[in-house]
C-alpha cells in the first residue's frame, strides 16, 4: 500500500488549546532502544503521562477498524505511518489526558517533517531526549522480543529508517543524549536527573 491510498484514512480536526502549557518531553531511540521501558519508570516517579505512538498504532490495528487495518500492512513490513494519521492519534490520546502533570511522547518524531508539524499544531518540546545504543545491541533486544512487527525484515528496516530520518532531529533539537547501552537501572539514573530539572 502506498502512503498516496492513504490519504483517503479519515481524519480528525482535534482542539489542542488544553494542553497549552504543559511540559512535553519527547522520548527518542532506535527501535529497541528502551524508549517503553525508561518511560514506564519516569510515569512511575514523576505522574508524566507515556504516550507511546507505536503502541498507540498497534492498538489501533488490534482494534480492528478500517484504519487500523490499513496501518497494518505498513506497520508489519516495518514501514512508517504517514505523518497526519500519527498526529491524529497521537492528538486524539494528549487531549484524553489533558489534565495531566505533563507528557512523554515515545517514539517520535520520527522525521524533521512530524518534529515540525508538532511544534505548529501543540508547541514546541521542553526538553528531548535519546538513548543511544549500537545496530546490534538493538536487534538483539528485538529479536528476544515477539511483536507482530519484530521480523528481522522488519527490525533491519526501522533501524535504517531511524538512522537516516531520524537523527537529524536528535540534532536540529539539541537533545540530550543518555547511553543506553547499560542496565535500565542505570540509564534510570541518568534520566531521573534531566526530570529533576523539567
Ligand atoms: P515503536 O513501538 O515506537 O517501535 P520501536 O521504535 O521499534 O520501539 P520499541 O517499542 O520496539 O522499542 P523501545 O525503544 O520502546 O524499547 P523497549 O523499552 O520496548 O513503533 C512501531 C512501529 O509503529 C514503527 O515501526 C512504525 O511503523 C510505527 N510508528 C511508530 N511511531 C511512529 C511515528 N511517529 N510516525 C510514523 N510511524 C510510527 O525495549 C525493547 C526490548 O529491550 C524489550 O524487550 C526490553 O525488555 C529490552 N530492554 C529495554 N531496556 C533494556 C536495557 N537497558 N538492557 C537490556 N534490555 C533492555
Amino acid at each position: 500500500m502506498s502512503h498516496d491510498s492513504m490519504a483517503n484514512v479519515e481524519r480528525k480536526k482535534v482542539d489542542t488549546s488544553a494542553l497549552k502549557g504543559k511540559p512535553i518531553v519527547w522520548i527518542m531511540g532506535g527501535p529497541g532502544s528502551g524508549k517503553g521501558t525508561q518511560c514506564e519508570r519516569v510515569t512511575m516517579k514523576f505522574s508524566f503521562t507515556h504516550i507511546s505512538s507505536g503502541d498507540l498504532l498497534r492498538a489501533e490495528v488490534m482494534s480492528g477498524t478500517n484504519r487500523g487495518m490499513q496501518l497494518y500492512k505498513l506497520m508489519a513490513s516495518g514501514e512508517t505511518v504517514p505523518n497526519e494519521i500519527v498526529d491524529d492519534i497521537l492528538a486524539e490520546a494528549m487531549v484524553r489526558k489533558a489534565d495531566s502533570k505533563g507528557f512523554l511522547i515515545d517514539g517520535f518524531p520520527i522525521d524533521l517533517e512530524q518534529a515540525e508539524a508538532f511544534v505548529r499544531d501543540i508547541g514546541e518540546p521542553t526538553a528531548v531526549i535519546f538513548f543511544e545504543a549500537n545496530d546490534h545491541v538493538l536487534k538483539d533486544r528485538l529479536m528476544a522480543r515477539n511483536n507482530f512487527d519484530d521480523t528481522e525484515d522488519s527490525i533491519v528496516k526501522r533501524i535504517n529508517n531511524f538512522n537516516s530520518r531520524t537523527r537529524p532531529v536528535v540534532a536540529k533539537f539539541s537533545a540530550k543524549v543518555v547511553n543506553a547501552e547499560r542496565s535500565a537501572v542505570d540509564i534510570f539514573a541518568d534520566v531521573e536527573k534531566i526530570f529533576a530539572t523539567i
